[in-house]
């Protein structure tokens, strides 16, 4: 199995917040994450995917084609926006790492053109990411909490 990897990256705002928690205690475990009209990250985002090359191309998949998903599917919906309020697909989700992961798996893991979908990894700095790789792990909204089939932790 051979790996091939396409990275970008976006900037956008966001506010980790838990509203059953006190403001008191939004700081304490969020930190200036927790500012309430958001603050901004530089994230990239580096998707994974899996896969034997092609014998006539040499390619696991066109990474073109996968550049252009992730423009289309995630960069036009989350670059220079508040994860918070203008993503359709992030209603209700705290926007840590972690969720972000797992948000952008379950879209690409949709429309991936070849190959199988191996990581999604999210870095909201330097020396801070989160990896998700599809194991089924349960979904928390905030302010609702449910069950998914294939969906997100905190
Ligand atoms: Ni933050």
């Amino acid at each position: 199995m051979v790996y091939v990897t396409r990275r970008v990256t976006f900037s956008a705002a966001h506010r980790l917040f838990n509203p059953r928690w006190s403001e008191e205690q939004n700081w304490a475990v969020f930190d200036k994450c927790a500012n309430p009209n958001g603050h901004g990250h530089n994230y990239v985002l580096e998707v994974t995917v899996a896969g034997i090359p092609d014998p006539e191309t040499g390619y696991v998949l066109d990474l073109k084609l996968l550049a252009r998903l992730i423009e289309e599917e995630i960069l036009s919906k989350v670059d220079h926006k508040h994860l918070n309020h203008d993503v359709d697909f992030l209603q209700g989700v705290n926007p840590t790492v972690e969720n972000l992961a797992v948000a952008f798996w379950r879209i690409l893991e949709q429309k991936l053109p070849a190959g199988r979908l191996h990581a999604v990894r999210v870095y909201e700095s330097e020396n801070n990411y989160a990896e998700y790789r599809g194991e089924p792990i349960p979904i928390h909204h905030n302010g609702m909490s449910h069950i998914a089939a294939t969906a997100t932790g905190e």
